[in-house]
């Protein structure tokens, strides 16, 4: 099964991926968990090229951006996704397709460009369950400032922490407009309240698919 966590820049993602990923362990389900961009050695690369804070002061162009996070993504299928469903895992992946729509439709990437590209790195695949963790960016910005300067160094800024709140507002409204399209594939789960309750909420739309597919849920 393939299960991508969304959002806002702090919303939570990595730590209520941490905290399925320990449930489903002790469950005893076969899961894995990666994250783009970097889910791979070479995309780890392409994730400092686009991710740090360049020392240059050049700014990708838009259309050289997303060629690199679907560079990234082309390699994270081939090398740790579809080898992780044929062998029948569980794979929660932190950010997928739906972040470069938001993040670089919010850049001015139309929609259909993205559908060619998509067409030619996911061809059919798709997440069998998307989960988006909503709230407002003024709030999980905050989350972002705090857990940084508690980190010191070990957390980087990345160049789309500085981006204006004024961009992370049509970031989350192109996630909305993401789950109101696709509502077969993508469940929102409002994440201003405790990691417990946002993980709760996780585990009430997981639980069933495992239960159908043959895994002990409790
Ligand atoms: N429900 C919550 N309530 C309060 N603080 C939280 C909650 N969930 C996570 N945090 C804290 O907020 C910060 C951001 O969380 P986290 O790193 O999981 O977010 P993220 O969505 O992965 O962020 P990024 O987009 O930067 O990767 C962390 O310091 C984390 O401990
Ligand atoms: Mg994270």
């Amino acid at each position: 099964m393939f299960v991508t966590i969304e959002g806002v820049e702090g919303a939570g993602k990595s730590t209520q991926i941490q905290m399925l990923l320990q449930r489903l362990v002790r469950l005893g389900v076969p899961a894995l968990v990666s994250k783009e961009p970097g889910g791979t050695p070479l995309g780890q690369e392409l994730r400092s090229l686009l991710l740090a804070p360049h020392l240059s002061g050049e700014k990708w162009c838009p259309e050289s951006e997303l060629l690199l996070f679907y560079a990234d993504r082309a390699q994270h299928i081939a090398s740790v996704i579809r080898p992780a469903l044929e062998s029948g895992r569980l794979i929660l992946v932190d950010r997928f397709d739906d972040s470069t729509r938001a993040y670089q439709g919010a850049q001015g990437i139309s929609e259909a460009t993205m559908d060619k590209l998509g067409e030619v790195v996911l061809g059919r695949l798709r997440p069998h369950l998307t989960l988006i963790l909503d709230m407002d960016p003024a709030l999980s910005l905050e989350r972002v400032r705090a857990r940084n300067a508690a980190a010191g160094n070990a957390f980087k800024e990345t160049r789309f922490d500085n981006e204006t709140l004024d961009f992370h507002t049509r970031v989350r409204k192109r996630f909305l407009a993401i789950a109101q399209r696709d509502p077969q594939r993508v469940t929102l789960v409002p994440a201003d309240r405790t990691p417990e309750e946002v993980h709760e909420a996780i585990w009430a739309h997981l639980s069933p698919l495992l239960r159908s597919s043959g895994h002990p849920v409790e």
